[in-house]
């Protein structure tokens, strides 16, 4: 039998409609919701059904077809529906910018099939299929990255993570977790800690679940354990994935990454970023010009219906921080492993 990684997949396309299993419900209830409509897509990335960065791109590629796929009528008027819907889409969540990739994608293979004479059938064909490419790729990308990553490991070290950077958040295997999913394929033994992840705790409910389920190694410890772990030297790297990385190296992810980063310098640990091209941003110079999400309070205050906190008490939501990139070993793609100076490396990685 084949020790291949399998897995739950966050998005299916299924020829109508899309199936996309609520994350929200994990990990005691696997459920497919059927998306039809862009307010339903909207609605998932905004209310976390679907998420992380790949696979709110994903998501949001399939929005653009089913709010477009509808249209009767000329092709001029079907590029409008997809532009409206990518418009729409765009105001869903703002970090991560794989989002907006996705959707830059769309509009312009869109516009060249319009511009390309198809006919209304074929437009609507050629950008499901769009969809379908951008989906099939990150299988792909994730599992290179995962080949890279590995190489970083060896057999029997202790990596700690930091949200949810798996299958569930892309295609496939996902960045920050996939080469957890090669070493167990081929029967290398890391020992993973997740961070719980608060306040939604992706940590608990999704990486130490996919974890779990594949069979890996996985201990599950509440956030502000991480220095207590690593002090007793039980943690020989960081892997966490990224919504946005600027140009600079400054990294954003989950909120409490850059804690994570600062403990992993005060102990020497190497802390690493893996992410595909398409969280890479040369058009943000730096980490500061990142928009952060804020979220309600009620994530902090009642998370998962159980009232935590004074009615009416002052709460900061941020979804993400920035690492600074001073921070920063590597950051892993799929066309490898870029060291600092990230400001220069990172341009070159375009070019290759
Ligand atoms: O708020 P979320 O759950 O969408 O945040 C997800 C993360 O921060 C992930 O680490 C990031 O998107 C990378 S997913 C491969």
């Amino acid at each position: 039998m084949s020790n291949e990684h399998k897995g739950l997949q966050s998005v299916i396309w299924a020829s109508e409609q899309l199936d996309l299993l609520d994350q929200r419900l994990l990990p005691e209830q696997v459920v497919y919701l059927p998306l039809v409509s862009v307010e339903d897509v909207w609605e998932a990335i905004r209310h976390l059904k679907v998420r992380g960065a790949p696979a709110i791109g994903i998501a949001a590629a399939y929005g653009v077809v089913l709010g477009s796929r509808h249209v009767e009528g000329d092709a001029a008027q079907w590029l409008d529906a997809v532009n409206e819907a990518a418009a729409r889409l765009a105001t869903s969540r703002p970090t991560a910018v794989n989002l907006f990739w996705a959707l830059d994608r769309m509009k312009a293979r869109a516009a060249q099939f319009a511009a390309d004479n198809l006919s209304l059938a074929g437009c609507k064909q050629a950008l499901l299929d769009e969809a379908i490419a951008i989906q099939s790729e990150d299988e792909e990308t994730c599992r290179l990255i995962g080949e890279h990553a590995l190489d970083l490991f060896q057999d029997g070290m202790g990596v700690l993570t930091h949200c949810n950077a798996g299958g569930l958040a892309t295609a496939k295997y996902g960045t920050a977790l996939a080469p957890f999913y090669l070493a167990q394929e081929r029967g290398i033994a890391l020992r993973v800690f997740a961070d719980e992840t608060r306040p939604v705790l992706q940590g608990a409910r999704l990486t130490a679940f996919e974890l779990q389920q594949a069979g890996v190694d996985v201990t599950l410890i509440c956030d502000n354990m991480a220095g207590a772990v690593m002090n007793k030297g039980w943690v020989n790297a960081v892997i966490v994935g990224t919504d946005r990385v600027a140009a600079n190296g400054d990294v954003a992810n989950k909120i409490g990454t850059y804690s994570v980063a600062v403990l992993a310098k005060a102990h020497n640990i190497p802390f690493y970023v893996a992410c595909p091209m398409s969280t890479i941003d040369l058009n943000t110079p730096d980490g500061a010009q990142i928009p952060i999400e804020e979220r309600d309070a009620e994530e902090i205050t009642e998370g998962f219906g159980k009232r935590t906190a004074p009615a009416g008490v002052k709460v900061y939501n941020p979804a993400f921080d920035i690492t600074p990139h001073e921070y920063v070993t590597a950051i892993i793609t799929e066309k490898g492993v870029i060291y600092p100076p990230f400001n220069v490396n990172l341009k070159k990685l375009f070019d290759l």
